[in-house]
């Protein structure tokens, strides 16, 4: 990660720091969210992705990328030939956070102080994962693993050196992409595409 941690990095295989983050009151959003997402993948997965937080669907599931933007960021998986379960997918923030509007649940960024409260379990997974790729989705990943000045808008699909001769690459947010206006849509989703076909290549897929 970008920056040095205040608290130390919890330990344990991917498991035990799922059931140590269910525990977790470092920040205010376990309270009314339904459960943690923690991230989600094999041990020796061939790469990391990190997306933002989890949304309504996945805050109901308990797993990362199940709503619609899991389902885009499938679509563009499977073009590329990137087998999902060969990848470990999670977050950067691992609680849903959202206001509630009468039945629904509108989703809410995550601030800084709760992106940071969190970064200890990223630390925690990418410790345990040692991953040799490592794919940013949108502003928040993309700031946490390669540092706050990054733009994802200049700096998408390039690749960068990152500590332990692993490397790391940024795109866009697949629920940013469905958020692009009409045609501007299509476009991004193909620049996702591009930028996970390097992925691909990079891992040999
Ligand atoms: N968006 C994310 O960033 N992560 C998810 O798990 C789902 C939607």
């Amino acid at each position: 990660l970008a920056r040095p941690l205040a608290d130390p990095i919890p330990t344990g295989n991917l498991r035990t720091l799922e059931r140590k983050a269910r525990g977790c009151r470092n920040c205010p959003l376990w309270r009314p969210a339904t459960q943690v997402v923690f991230g989600d993948g094999p041990p020796d997965a061939v790469a990391m992705l990190v997306g933002e937080q989890p949304g309504n669907q996945e805050d109901i599931a308990g797993a990362p990328f199940v709503g619609p933007s899991g389902q885009l960021l499938d679509r563009a998986l499977q073009e590329v030939g990137l087998d999902r379960g060969r990848l470990y997918l999670t977050n950067t923030v691992k609680h849903f956070k959202f206001e509630q509007r009468g039945k629904a649940r509108l989703h809410k960024r995550a601030n800084a102080a709760e992106q940071e409260a969190c970064r200890i379990w990223l630390a925690a997974e990418m410790l345990q994962l040692r991953p040799k790729v490592v794919v940013a989705l949108g502003a928040m990943a993309a700031q946490t693993v390669f540092g706050r000045q990054f733009r994802v808008t200049r700096e998408r699909g390039q690749w960068r050196e990152l500590p332990g001769r692993a490397r790391g690459i940024a795109s866009w947010h697949p629920s940013a992409v469905l958020r692009m206006p009409g045609p501007r849509r299509e476009t991004g989703y193909q620049e996702l595409v591009e930028d996970l076909g390097r992925v691909a290549e990079a891992v040999g897929a």
